[in-house]
């Protein structure tokens, strides 16, 4: 019954509301951090209460199974890190969802045909070590251990150090072992106003982290024409960013920068700003940043400065399975089937498996920020609908492991 849905839901969400919230609402889930890993003991003890054992792959990414004990067949699942003073949805809907899924399934005296594992994966967002989607790119090859071992947090703390081994890296067998995944997500803008909607493709995106290079000097006694202020030639840069962004119908944003020595009476010596660039396909994106790097460039030596770009986190365009869309679009009541600009685990899956996500309205459109919100109405429509996709995927699945063929 929907009334009893809606209150579990209510029930489990409130379980993790209090869970790594800072005083203005938002959320300090980075990865590995004492909230996250309360959260990563929250999953235990959700899957321990349904008979689901527990497994991780050595990269930081957890799978609990409702099936033959082995991880496998249809995979779903999300993320519980967060952005710096992130939502609460952005993730951990995904994993409430499929585990409340799986009870609705069960209520039902459904019985999967294949497996069904709900995933956790690690580091989604890249908020502490850069690198967005970290857990699944290791889990698929997409990015070496040892790189990944070495990248550092804030705080100087490498991968390595946190973990205490290098991550295992690629498990292209156990990554076979999956028919499909499908992420249930919060969308992330304004673009759905059904309660749920199938999700077509990913806009590509990337990290650039730009370093620029001046002078360091006094505020007070350095002549306006003999300074070699970076602080310049990086406000240059975010309003040059914008520009080309708008030009070409895609997102720049800068959103975090760093100044040395960030005093207020000092000239900065360096600036360094992170550039966060996304477009509706790759040619798009890579002339945009290509542009962006040649004006900045040129401003730089009119400043007397240097300026580097260094790509940290680059993800290509990702169309999900179109088949697969839409046969769960038909499934669903014909619900929208939308492209989105955020980034998921479920793109860098769908390199290696056919992949799909379902998104639950977001009514004001926020995300990333304390304000982002769904209804209980919502995401209980998410719930089910989710359920209905598990049960017509682990009962007929989208590969044929003996011939290896993906089926529409
Ligand atoms: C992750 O949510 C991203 O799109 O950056
Ligand atoms: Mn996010
Ligand atoms: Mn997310």
């Amino acid at each position: 019954m929907v009334s009893d849905l809606l209150h579990s839901f209510r029930e489990v969400w409130a379980q993790l509301s209090g869970i790594g919230r800072a005083p203005d609402g938002g959320y300090l889930r980075f990865a590995w951090s004492p909230a996250e890993i309360e959260l990563r003991d929250w999953f235990h003890a959700q899957a321990a209460a349904r008979d689901m054992p527990v497994t991780s792959d050595g990269n930081g990414n957890l799978f609990a199974t409702w099936g033959d004990g082995e991880p496998g067949g249809v995979l779903t699942g999300s993320h519980f890190d967060s952005v710096p003073h992130g939502g609460a949805y952005d993730g951990p809907l995904g994993i409430v969802s499929a585990f409340l899924a799986v009870d609705v399934l069960r209520s039902r005296g459904f019985q999967p045909v294949r497996a069904i594992t709900v995933a956790a994966f690690a580091e989604e967002e890249g908020s502490r070590f850069g690198v967005a989607c970290l857990g699944s790119r290791l889990l698929t090859g997409a990015i070496d251990p040892e790189r990944a071992a070495a990248l550092t947090d804030r705080d100087g703390l490498s991968l390595g150090d946190v973990l205490g081994v290098v991550p295992h890296g690629a498990r292209p067998s156990f990554v076979a072992r999956f028919d499909a995944y499908v992420e249930l997500h919060v969308e992330q803008g304004r673009a759905l106003g059904s309660p749920v909607g199938v999700a077509s493709a990913i806009w590509p995106h990337g990290r650039w982290r730009f370093d620029v290079e001046g002078e360091g000097n006094h505020a007070g006694t350095t002549l306006m024409s003999d300074r070699r202020d970076p602080m310049l030639t990086y406000a240059f840069t975010v309003l040059a960013a914008n520009k080309e962004a708008r030009l070409r119908g895609g997102h720049a944003t800068v959103g975090r920068v760093e100044v040395v020595p960030n005093a207020t009476n000092a000239i900065p010596s360096g600036v360094r700003g992170w550039l966060d660039a996304r477009a509706a396909d790759d040619e798009t994106l890579a002339a945009m940043v290509e542009a962006l790097a040649k004006k900045a460039t040129e401003r730089a030596g009119r400043d007397g400065t240097a300026i580097r770009f260094t790509a940290e986190s680059t993800t290509g365009e990702v169309r999900f399975d179109e088949g697969l869309a839409a046969r769960l679009a038909t499934l669903l009541g014909d619900v929208p089937v939308l492209p989105t600009g955020a980034g998921h685990d479920a793109g860098v899956l769908s390199a290696h498996l056919p992949t799909a996500m379902l998104f639950v309205r977001n009514p004001t459109g926020v995300s990333h920020a304390p304000a982002e919100s769904a209804t209980d109405d919502d995401c209980a429509a998410g719930v089910l609908a989710l359920a209905r996709v598990l049960e017509e995927l682990s009962g007929r699945p989208l590969v044929d492991h003996d011939e290896g063929v993906a089926r529409a």
